[in-house]
């Protein structure tokens, strides 16, 4: 069998977090949850380049062992007091998450018409409610203190509710406040208004928090590489911006959130500066792609609607055992990349990405398109969905159209160039269904119960193989001599068995691609 070090060896240098974030952690209240993907837990590849001169495996080694002074000077205008000031006037989030929240939810849905609301007819509110539940508990120390559908004429109104509405609330919020020591209000709709959301705070006097706040809320803290915290330092821009446009379109200073030139010149500072950094960052993820292609491993992009289970299909088709999938939302938000070989034996390389959600306004998830473009660029997607979901075809359908866009504008926005890879479709949790579906074109497996994978890692081979140009192929080669070990360091092996008819030659079975077989003629025919 073909050893897995060398793999294992590149993906250790795959995107992980920096050292540098065990010293940035100590520099911010929230708690931030350590390893989480396992791979996480060692250094960058880019931070490993910086130091290692990108050279070599063994210098990638070497670099994982020094350190990175040089990178945290660059990290350190993230953690900014004037700058945090001015986010949480706009986004009603704080550093200090660690603090315990009731939260009431709210889920605002046009009571008329479910088309009104431009969201797939089969999203029902009550399954965005659910969602909404799902993103709070994400949080730790959040709890959520009610829960409830509020039908609305439109989702417009400055106000948002009406005034009977609003009456009914307020005797809510005041029976929760008593019962539950209430302490923000989350309406479950991408992003509230400036004015909506300053109206129902002064009403209600409790903090009020949308989907993109809450969303940015969780993602400060899964983000635990250097990639990672400057993807998501760059996706509360836009919000704050907007913000505070609508403020100068609506209210008067004296109402409250509106910049000064001061903290606009803040705010372009710290964007150009994260620019700066996230050029660096992706033209070291460039490096790492280029590196992938010479080593000529295949790859393998598993992309999902986020909690589909992803990690957990990832660890068991590796030998990772340190990856720890988590019942929680966005709980990935890098590519990370770990070895796995397929039955044939040829290694290959699993990409987990960051989960895809609706409903969330374009520039949240336009931060972190140069991670996914990764799997853009991989030899096959796997795309798991959770088949016990409720939405699970909707979930579906928004992961697709969101694949096509990247692809399209990886292609430099030429729809004829505009590929996506083979994709092979997987549900996933069917341990939790009674009647499993009957489409026979997807794999039905539970990743937790380890059910069905053996027919999907065939499936994964088959279009590896088509779509890598590799062949499996008989080659008689002397016995001991160095035609086997070139073959066996140079490519997949799947078995080696006595050649009956010459006593001194061996039959191996290979999986090979066409350039590495003009190789082997080149040096031994
Ligand atoms: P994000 O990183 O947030 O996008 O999530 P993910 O898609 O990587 O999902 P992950 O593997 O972290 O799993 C999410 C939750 O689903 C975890 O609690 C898993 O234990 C659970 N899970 C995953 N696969 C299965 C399965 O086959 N059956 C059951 N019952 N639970 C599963």
């Amino acid at each position: 069998m073909t050893s897995l070090r060398p793999l294992m060896r590149l993906t250790r240098a795959l995107p992980l977090r920096p050292a540098m974030v065990g010293v940035l952690h100590s520099r911010f209240k929230y708690t931030q949850h350590q390893g989480v993907k396992g791979i996480r837990n060692r250094k960058s590849f880019f931070e490993a380049q910086m130091q290692a001169g990108q050279h070599g495996d063994e210098d990638h080694e070497e670099a994982e062992r020094g350190d990175s002074n040089g990178n945290l000077a660059d990290m350190r205008f993230l953690d900014d007091r004037a700058y945090d000031e001015v986010a949480g006037g706009a986004m009603r989030i704080s550093r200090d998450i660690a603090s315990t929240q009731q939260v009431l939810i709210l889920q605002p849905y046009v009571k008329w018409s479910a088309k009104r609301q431009k969201i797939p007819s089969d999203v029902r509110p009550v399954d965005q409610l659910a969602e909404a539940s799902a993103l709070i508990h994400s949080l730790p120390n959040w709890q959520v203190a009610k829960a409830l559908k509020v039908p609305l004429e439109s989702l417009e109104r400055k106000t948002l509710f009406g005034s009977g509405k609003m009456v009914e609330l307020k005797a809510l919020i005041a029976d929760l406040r008593q019962e539950k020591h209430l302490t923000c209000l989350f309406v479950s709709k991408g992003t509230l208004s400036f004015a909506q959301k300053r109206f129902l705070e002064a009403e209600f006097r409790l903090p009020v928090m949308d989907r993109y706040s809450v969303v940015i809320q969780i993602l400060r803290l899964h983000a635990t590489t250097a990639e990672a915290r400057l993807q998501v330092a760059m996706a509360e821009l836009p919000y704050i911006w907007s913000q505070a446009k609508d403020a100068s379109v609506t209210q008067t200073r004296r109402q409250g959130y509106s910049l000064t030139d001061l903290q606009k010149e803040i705010l372009r500072t710290r964007e150009r500066k994260l620019r700066a950094e996230l050029d660096r960052v992706r033209r070291q993820r460039q490096l790492l792609r280029q590196k992938r292609k010479q080593q000529n491993y295949p790859i393998v992009a598993v992309v999902g609607y986020t909690n589909a289970g992803k990690t957990s299909l990832i660890k068991a088709l590796t030998v990772e055992d340190a990856l720890q999938p988590r019942n929680q939302l966005f709980a990935t938000l890098d590519v990370t990349a770990h070895a796995g070989q397929l039955p044939c034996n040829l290694q290959v390389i699993y990409m987990d990405t960051v989960g895809f959600m609706s409903d969330l306004p374009t520039g949240l998830f336009e931060c972190f398109v140069a991670t996914l473009e990764d799997a853009m660029l991989a030899d096959v997607i796997v795309h798991v969905q959770d088949l016990s979901h409720p939405c699970h075809a909707a979930q579906r359908s928004h992961v697709e159209s969101t694949l096509r866009s990247l692809a399209f504008n990886v292609s430099g926005g030429d729809s004829a160039t505009s590929q996506l890879p083979p994709i092979i479709n997987v549900y996933n949790k069917c341990d939790l269904v009674s009647q499993p579906s009957s489409d026979a074109a997807v794999h039905h497996i539970s990743a937790r119960a380890q059910t069905g994978l053996e027919p999907l890692l065939a499936d994964i081979e088959e279009q590896i193989l088509a779509a890598t140009g590799r062949r499996k192929l008989q080659m008689r080669v002397p016995s001991g001599g160095p035609e086997m070990a070139w073959l066996y360091k140079n490519a997949a092996v799947v078995d080696t068995v006595a050649d009956e008819a010459y006593p001194n030659r061996l039959m191996m079975h290979v999986v090979i691609s066409q350039r590495t077989l003009d190789q082997f003629k080149r040096e031994f025919l």
